[in-house]
């Protein structure tokens, strides 16, 4: 059984908006919290399919972890050397974050372990994680084409790295610092563009010695970890859908509070703004070393533009809603420089310019990027190709639709979003949600 969404086009999104917690620093705080001394509580923790897998994993490798009556949840850490040996494979679901970070930490341990995903997942690169892993002395085997079943086989000894980073990934980045922490000296990873930075704040909240210079990030190795208190501020990558809703619909605005504003996450706002947008960040603040800010948003004109390469990284969760709104802009927008996109839970790239020409909006992919032409958008049956963001991306394009749009398999929704049909409807989006038998 899977399920569709119908969206009857629609015409204004206005009020006040929440999304919840951020999906990055979710997986993270739950990683690291089980690997401190004692009890570390964790407010506003993503719900979603893929933090659900890293807790089960997490509590498979020994770990208490239990919601409270206020909605924290309690992170019973074991110590960076309390882990224990997994009885099963480990299930990382559709979840690459889950999967690239959990390698990094359980190739430093003193245990065997595999990790495993759905269909998705197991065709994703999984040689850029074991390629550093390896060089700092674990022992990885993948199957012949680099991808999941990952087998971690414990190693002797782990030690520090000086590596620059053939990808952009905060996860290859992340995974490598979890290792670092129990090399026998200090490591050093150099970035050609900075990515989101979330594992460099949370280690620094829990008085890790990391530096990051420029591109530059020295880590030393640590001993023990004591327990903390994360608060999780709203998934910006989620506040996306929103944002772009309001642009491309008439006379909307929208209010939506306590999003992580990271400067290496808001890369799709700098574009946007670029093409004509109004968005202002209101009340900046810190949380948890991040920061974040309420996002007023209002209706706009766009215009198409050229992406300056330095924003993909900083975006590149963003570009399926960036290209609807692509879509609704005045003139063409190009993209190019963003091979990434071939390697995230669908080729975003072609599953993209696949539902953009079934709704007759002219595009073209090229090796490494897409060029779309604004114009009207006439709605159609589109295939999500099991990918959230490709799911939510053309239910916001309801907004401008002609004709109804229909989005089939939108059930990994709940891998990142789980209430985005509840909230959109509330906004005002007619949606309905359609069971196929
Ligand atoms: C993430 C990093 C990015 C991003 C993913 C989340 C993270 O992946 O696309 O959704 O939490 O570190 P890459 O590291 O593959 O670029």
């Amino acid at each position: 059984m899977s399920y569709s969404y119908l969206v009857r086009p629609s015409r204004n999104l206005t009020g006040e908006a929440s999304v919840p917690g951020d999906k990055s620093i979710s997986h993270r705080a739950l990683i690291i919290s089980s690997i401190a001394e004692g009890t570390s509580i964790i407010t506003g923790l993503l719900e979603s399919e893929d933090c659900m897998n890293t807790i089960s994993i997490l509590r498979e490798l020994g770990v208490s972890i239990n919601k409270n009556n206020k909605g924290e949840y309690l992170i019973y850490g074991k110590g960076l050397h309390g882990l224990q040996q997994p009885n099963k494979e480990l299930n990382c679901g559709n979840s690459g974050t889950c999967m690239r970070l959990l390698t990094g930490l359980l190739s430093a341990q003193n245990f065997n372990s595999t990790l495993i995903g759905d269909n998705s997942l197991s065709s994703r690169p999984m040689g850029r994680v074991k390629e550093p892993l390896e060089l700092m002395g674990a022992n990885i085997v993948l199957t012949n084409e680099e991808t999941s079943p990952i087998k971690i086989i414990k190693s002797d000894k782990i030690g520090g790295i000086r590596y620059a980073m053939p990808v952009d990934s905060a996860q290859v980045k992340s995974a490598i610092l979890f290792a670092s922490l129990y090399a026998d000296k200090k490591s050093t990873i150099v970035e050609s563009n900075t990515t989101r930075n979330h594992t460099e704040n949370l280690f620094k909240q829990y008085g890790i010695n990391i530096t990051c210079n420029k591109n530059t990030i020295e880590i030393v190795p640590r001993k023990e970890l004591e327990a903390m208190k994360i608060n999780i501020p709203s998934d910006i990558s989620s506040a996306m859908f929103i944002i772009v809703g309001v642009l491309i619909s008439k006379d909307s605005n929208i209010l939506i509070k306590n999003v992580g504003i990271n400067d290496y996450r808001i890369g799709a706002i700098e574009i946007l703004k670029k093409m004509g947008a109004k968005i202002e960040f209101k009340n900046i603040r810190e949380l948890s070393n991040e920061k974040i800010a309420d996002i007023y948003v209002e209706s706009s004109a766009l215009q198409g533009i050229t992406i300056p390469e330095e924003y993909v990284s900083k975006a590149i969760d963003e570009f399926p809603i960036l290209f609807i709104a692509a879509a609704n802009a005045n003139g063409k927008t190009i993209l190019n420089n963003a091979n990434e996109l071939k390697h995230k839970e669908s080729d975003r790239l072609i599953s993209m310019s696949e539902g953009l020409s079934k709704c007759g909006i002219e595009n073209s992919v090229n090796d490494n990027g897409i060029e779309i032409v604004g114009g009207s958008f006439a709605g159609g049956e589109i295939e999500s190709f099991s990918d959230h963001r490709v799911a939510m991306s053309f239910t916001i394009a309801g907004l401008i639709t002609k004709n109804d749009i229909k989005i089939n398999n939108i059930d990994n929704v709940l891998t990142s979003f789980p209430n985005f049909y509840e909230t959109m409807k509330g906004l005002g989006l007619d949606i309905e949600k359609i069971e196929n038998k």
